[in-house]
């Protein structure tokens, strides 16, 4: 066996936050796996696209990792227990055969056909979202399109009334504090089991209304799947209703910041993309693999094996980085450079194999809507301030702010 690698030392702090890039590429080149204390106790590090893509593929790794939640944490273990259980029963955090079972219930709720009729609906809401920014010269981005942006979209998709969606954005940012958390506090675990359990609460009014009166929407089909055996009432279906709420919040928020954020930083890719919008669909992607928005996700080890001579132990936690594979030279040309018109295929930033994002197609829609609107609606668009805000999760890369100009 080789020697444990561990970071030379600790990875997260306000630069790392800041800017993560460097820390992966030291990383990388020291080793392809080290061991960090500072991710939730313990666990294994992935640095290298090849390793990011076979955890995320191979069975050998299980999705089950809702367990970290509650270790040692004996004296939350009751107050969790709750937030742990529901959770554990979402797609997410399942593998085969249950995983797939689920996965292909939700598949129905995102063929093509279904996200093409949202289509209308997303270029109105963006439109309104973008001439409320241009009531005043200066506005907020993320405050004002890309955060309520996504609960619009995915409460329509699902059938959920209007008057809910302050209330979700907020459960939903409680959750994905949490999650993203590599050692979330006391107060960050009771916020989003309380979160949670409100979240449930709605849901459980909600789809006994849509097994009377059901609509053409996603919660109305899951009941259906209820119906016909597919999938069980209760804690599963809660469950990914309250995932689906949270998967695509912070995630999608951040990818339409961040690539505003990359746009109005190079100039010159700016400019091609107003004058050839045909690039939009290669743009995003692009983005996507620049600041990935999930940096990390999380596996568990199924079975002792060896990688790279180091022994994995059944139960350890392994983390693979997707944002460390994202900008890995083995994989991508000159990977620190943005280049909208990159043609080198689609990153890991909405994962690979059984778990790959289900909201993918989806995103890539509304992002695309996002950018044409905001390039065609404000030719001098800028940044206010040039020293971007990045938030204090390192699962989870994006800005907490992004005001910008538009008028002269
Ligand atoms: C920029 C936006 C998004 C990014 C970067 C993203 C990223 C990801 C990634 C990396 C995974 C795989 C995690 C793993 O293997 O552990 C995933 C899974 C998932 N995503 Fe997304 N996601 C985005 C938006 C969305 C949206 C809008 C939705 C829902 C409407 C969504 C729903 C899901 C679901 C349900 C899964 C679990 C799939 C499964 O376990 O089979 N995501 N996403």
């Amino acid at each position: 066996m080789n020697a444990v690698l561990r970071p030379a030392r600790p990875l997260i702090d306000t630069a790392f936050l800041a800017n993560p890039y460097q820390a992966y590429a030291a990383l990388r080149e020291a080793g392809p796996i080290h061991w960090s204390d500072e991710f939730f106790g313990g666990a294994w590090l992935l640095t290298n696209h090849t390793d990011v893509e076979m955890a995320l593929k191979d069975p050998r790794f299980s999705a089950q990792r809702t367990g970290a939640w509650v270790k040692d944490r004996e004296e939350e273990r009751g107050e969790l227990s709750g937030f742990q259980k529901l959770f554990a029963r979402a797609l997410l955090f399942l593998d085969a055969p249950d995983h797939t079972r689920i996965r292909k219930v939700l598949n129905a709720g995102f063929r093509p056909d279904v996200i093409q009729q949202l289509v209308p609906h997303i270029e109105q809401i963006v439109s309104d979202l973008l001439a409320q920014a241009q009531a005043t010269d200066s506005f907020d981005f993320i405050e004002q399109v890309a955060r309520p942006l996504p609960v619009h979209v995915i409460t329509r998709l699902m059938g959920i009334e209007d008057g809910q969606r302050h209330d979700f954005m907020v459960w939903s940012d409680h959750l994905a504090l949490f999650i993203g958390s590599p050692l979330p506090t006391r107060e960050q675990a009771r916020r989003a089991q309380t979160s949670l359990l409100a979240m449930s609460a709605y849901f459980e009014i909600l789809l006994e209304h849509k097994r009377h009166t059901p609509g053409d929407d996603l919660t109305s089909r899951l009941v259906q799947a209820e119906a016909r055996g597919e999938i069980d009432g209760g804690a599963e279906l809660l469950s990914q209703c309250a995932m689906l709420l949270f998967a695509g919040h912070e995630t999608t928020r951040h990818l339409l910041g961040s690539g505003v954020q990359a746009l109005l930083t190079h100039p010159e890719q700016c400019e091609r993309l107003r004058r050839e919008p045909a690039l939009l669909p290669s743009a995003v992607r692009e983005f996507l693999r620049f600041d990935s928005p999930v940096q990390y996700t999380g596996r568990r080890v199924a079975t002792d094996l060896v990688l790279h001579g180091q022994q994995l132990r059944r139960g350890d936690l392994v983390l693979p980085l997707i944002g460390a594979a994202s900008r890995d030279p083995a994989r991508y040309t000159q990977p620190d450079t943005l280049d909208i018109t990159r043609n080198e295929g689609p990153s890991l930033a909405f994962g690979v194999g059984p778990h790959v994002c289900l909201g993918a197609a989806l995103t890539r829609i509304e992002a695309e809507i996002v950018f044409r609107q905001v390039l065609a609606r404000w030719p001098d668009l800028r940044l206010q301030d040039a020293s971007p805000r990045w938030g204090h999760n390192p699962a989870y890369r994006g800005l907490l702010a992004l005001p910008l100009v538009h008028g002269v």
